[in-house]
């Protein structure tokens, strides 16, 4: 069959790091099984912008097209402000391809020490983050800089399309997993967007019958999945909730530098991105010691999408081994392993 084409964007600090080991592991389990993958780098990222002004071409978004899939590291380094990194690359790819669902999976591997005492029960879940609209809307700005009545202001829009669409995809996961979905909402009075999430939520949740659900208030639901996190299979959030939550449930399983991501497009019209949860990690990136497994987990996600389940369940099962059956650890999960170290044992495993 012919060759899945993807776009690799490294991007700035471990995002370079943890792309070179996703990589590795993907050479290696894709060799094994004859599956073919033809990369293209591209080296979009705070140092082009440096250089040339703009965090990527102007056709940028144009160039990726015709890709499979996109593959990106991080973006984000000291120097340049985060609105130019994140508005430059991340956030319009996310956008231009309707990439409305953003899943982040999270699991508490057996070997991997949680920060909470209490994690008898295990933690597998995944939120399930409205990824083009809500609270991160263009709509805003700032007004009289620099004087007293200096002001800041942003809009959240909340689409009956927007909130439908990601609910559905929720509830479809759902079926799949352990039939259960909760809302993160904030209904009570104060915002006026969630009520009306509120309202879409309930409608869906209708025509997913035999699908168990329930809302939870944002601040309540943070204090539930640090107390009882084994409750939850699939959080349905929306585009902050969902970035504050997935950072959350990705520290309660050990660390944020295990919890992947896909950027999807389920109707397949324009490619889907992958990448780790986390950053650039500025304070840690050049040292070699970054966690890979979020963004090797994150490979697995897209070979999935580009239809190897069977291959991308590999590398997490690999994954898990390597846990449960060595200590190697990065820092971050209190280990003195490197991120080569750790890529190695992998790729030895597969
Ligand atoms: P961050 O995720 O980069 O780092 C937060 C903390 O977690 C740091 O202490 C870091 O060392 C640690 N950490 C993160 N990933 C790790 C890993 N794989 N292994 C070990 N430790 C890890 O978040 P931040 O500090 O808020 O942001 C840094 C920069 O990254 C900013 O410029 C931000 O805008 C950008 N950012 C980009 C993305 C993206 O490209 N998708 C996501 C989040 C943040
Ligand atoms: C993430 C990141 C981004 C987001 C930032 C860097 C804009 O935190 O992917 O989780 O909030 O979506
Ligand atoms: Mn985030």
């Amino acid at each position: 069959s012919s060759p899945h084409r993807i776009a690799v964007v490294p991007g700035d600090g471990i995002g370079r790091e943890v792309t070179t080991a996703a990589l590795r592991v993907l050479d290696a389990v894709t060799a094994a099984h004859g599956i073919a993958l033809q990369y293209v780098s591209l080296d979009w990222s705070c140092e082009r912008y440096k250089r040339e002004g703009a965090m990527m071409p102007a056709d940028g978004i144009d160039r990726l097209r015709d890709f499979d899939a996109v593959f990106l590291g991080a973006v984000g380094a000291p120097g340049v402000p985060d609105h130019i990194s994140l508005w430059g690359l991340l956030i319009p790819v996310r956008r231009a391809f309707q990439q409305y669902v953003n899943l982040r999976p999270v699991r508490l591997f057996e070997g991997v020490r949680s920060p909470l005492r209490e994690t008898a029960e295990g933690v597998d879940l995944v939120v399930v983050r409205e990824n083009t609209e809500g609270e991160y809307s263009e709509i805003g700005g700032r007004i009289h800089r620099g004087f007293p009545q200096e002001a800041a202001i942003q809009e959240a829009v909340f689409t009956r399309t927007g909130v439908s669409r990601v609910v559905d995809a929720a509830f479809e996961i759902a079926k799949r997993r352990r039939n259960y979905v909760t809302s993160a909402t904030k209904s009570n009075g104060i915002v006026h967007t969630m009520p009306f999430w509120d309202e879409v939520v309930a409608e869906r949740a209708a025509a997913h019958g035999g699908v168990r659900w329930d809302q939870e208030h944002i601040d309540a639901l943070c204090a539930k999945v640090v107390l009882q996190p084994g409750r939850f299979d699939v959080i349905v959030a929306s585009n902050l909730f969902g970035d504050i939550l997935s950072d959350l449930t990705a520290a309660v399983t050990g660390s944020i530098g295990i919890a992947p991501s896909a950027n999807l497009n389920p109707e397949r019209e324009f490619p889907s991105m992958f990448e780790p949860v986390h950053g650039s990690a500025p304070d840690i990136a050049g040292r070699g010691i970054a966690n890979p497994v979020g963004a090797i987990w994150s490979a697995a996600l897209m070979l999935d999408h580009l239809g190897h389940p069977e291959v991308g369940e590999q590398i997490v099962a690999a994954i898990a081994a390597v846990f449960a059956q060595t200590s190697l650890r990065t820092p971050d999960l209190g280990g003195k392993a490197t991120t080569a170290e750790f890529t190695q044992a992998l790729v030895d495993r597969l």
